[in-house]
């Protein structure tokens, strides 16, 4: 089964006649889990209908470059940076042409300027104008530039020819959409993550907690395990469905989650701590509910373990990765936890007053002993994946570097 849990797709649809398959490929991205918004070209207009792509994809659908009402609700550089892939499909040869020549004139094409994220097309022409010279340099240039090619496949064309410019069937072109989100730079490695908050119980009804949500954990855990890894997430509390091929255990207190991964730790490669472990525990747990008073109440609170810190202290610690959530003086921090805990990597981000906790976007700052990389504001998604690309370099490097 095709899986596009949680990403999200800009699908851009240019002037061909094979725009109407595009009503096909909304709905096989939505089936696979996607959030789809649609970004239609004047030419694509002309073929389908904005109403259908909105109905379908359940978002409004985007059109203008140049139109103040349409950039305040979403502007092409907020949708650049909401995208994790941007799939073109139809792409027309004037399109493709467009997008060679970097041209910003259209939404779409400012779009895939501005944009980030991989960006993948699927052609869709007449035979003799796919085979044209100028039409292969134009696929050639894009080729060069990073852009994928999804097709396009060699069969019966609309105008009644045969020959290639046929575009992919919807389910083909999830099927290479899935495909381009599978990286296997972890390939055979087993991954142990923790995500979420924890929560310390006071008594049986009450306790102490953090407005951790648990997205970027499980961002990177699904990044992990799309790229190939064995991956086991250690959750705190969270209303997050589990991702694709990850295995979860579901812990409540950072006691819990202290045990949880000591007792996994062994046959794992690499651990990623994103939990946000609460520090102090309540010393005592009362047996009934604490009953109100008017009197001044003093709770007691004792140290949880720092897990990521023993687990890095570890003989044979497996490679660290740790997250630091800060309100001030970010790279400091950062880089103090980063000696002191004994880790690899270590990616900050900074809290408070809407930033990190609970949203779905984020910027990060990754250290290690050696380096220093910011990646931009992105999803979480977009930077689970980033971060798990810089994560299996550094294990290539740490690996050949001990033989
Ligand atoms: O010291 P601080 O809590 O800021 O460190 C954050 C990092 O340490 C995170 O990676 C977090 O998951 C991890 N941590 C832990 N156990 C704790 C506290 C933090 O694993 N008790």
């Amino acid at each position: 089964m095709i899986s596009l849990h949680n990403k999200r797709l800009l699908l851009g649809v240019s002037g061909s006649i094979a725009a109407y398959k595009a009503a096909e490929v909304v709905r096989r991205f939505k089936d696979a889990g996607a959030e789809v918004r649609v970004v239609l070209t004047a030419g694509g207009a002309e073929f389908v209908t904005p109403l259908t792509f909105q109905a379908l994809s359940g978002n409004p659908v985007h059109s203008e470059l140049l139109d103040t009402e349409a950039e305040a609700a979403m502007g092409h550089i907020q949708l650049a940076r909401w995208a994790d892939a941007v799939i073109i499909a139809p792409a027309s040869a004037n399109c493709i042409a467009r997008l060679a020549q970097g041209r910003a004139d259209d939404l779409l094409s400012a779009i895939c300027l501005a944009t980030e994220a991989p960006v993948a097309i699927a052609p869709a022409m007449n035979q003799q104008m796919w085979v044209k010279p100028s039409t292969q340099d134009n696929l050639r240039q894009l080729t060069q530039h990073g852009v994928l090619q999804f097709g396009p496949a060699v069969g019966e064309q609309a105008c009644g020819e045969t020959g290639p410019g046929r575009m992919l069937e919807a389910g083909q072109i999830a099927q290479c959409t899935a495909d381009m989100f599978e990286t296997g730079v972890l390939a055979g490695r087993s991954v142990l993550i923790t995500a979420g908050p924890t929560q310390e119980a006071i008594d049986p009804v009450r306790y102490l907690s953090n407005h951790s949500s648990g997205k970027m954990g499980y961002a990177v855990a699904q990044a992990a395990a799309e790229a190939g890894a064995r991956v086991t997430l250690i959750s705190g509390p969270t209303a997050l469905p589990i991702p694709p091929r990850v295995n979860r255990i579901d812990v409540s207190s950072a006691q819990q989650m202290y045990e949880a991964v000591m007792q996994q730790i062994n046959d794992n490669d690499i651990f990623i701590a994103a939990a946000a472990v609460a520090d102090y525990r309540p010393a005592r747990e009362a047996r009934q509910k604490i009953k109100k008073s008017k009197d001044i109440l003093t709770l007691e609170l004792q140290p949880n373990p720092d897990i990521l810190a023993e687990v890095a202290a570890l003989t044979d610690a497996p490679i660290c990765v740790g997250f630091a959530a800060e309100t001030e003086n970010l790279e400091r921090h950062a880089r103090e936890k980063l000696q002191r805990k004994k880790l690899d990597m270590i990616a900050a981000n900074a809290v408070g007053e809407g930033r990190g906790f609970g949203t779905d976007d984020n910027s990060l700052l990754v250290l290690t002993l050696d380096s220093m990389q910011t990646l931009s504001r992105a999803s979480k998604s977009s930077l689970g994946r980033q971060l798990v690309r810089m994560i299996a370099e550094l294990f290539d490097r740490k690996r050949s570097s001990a033989h």
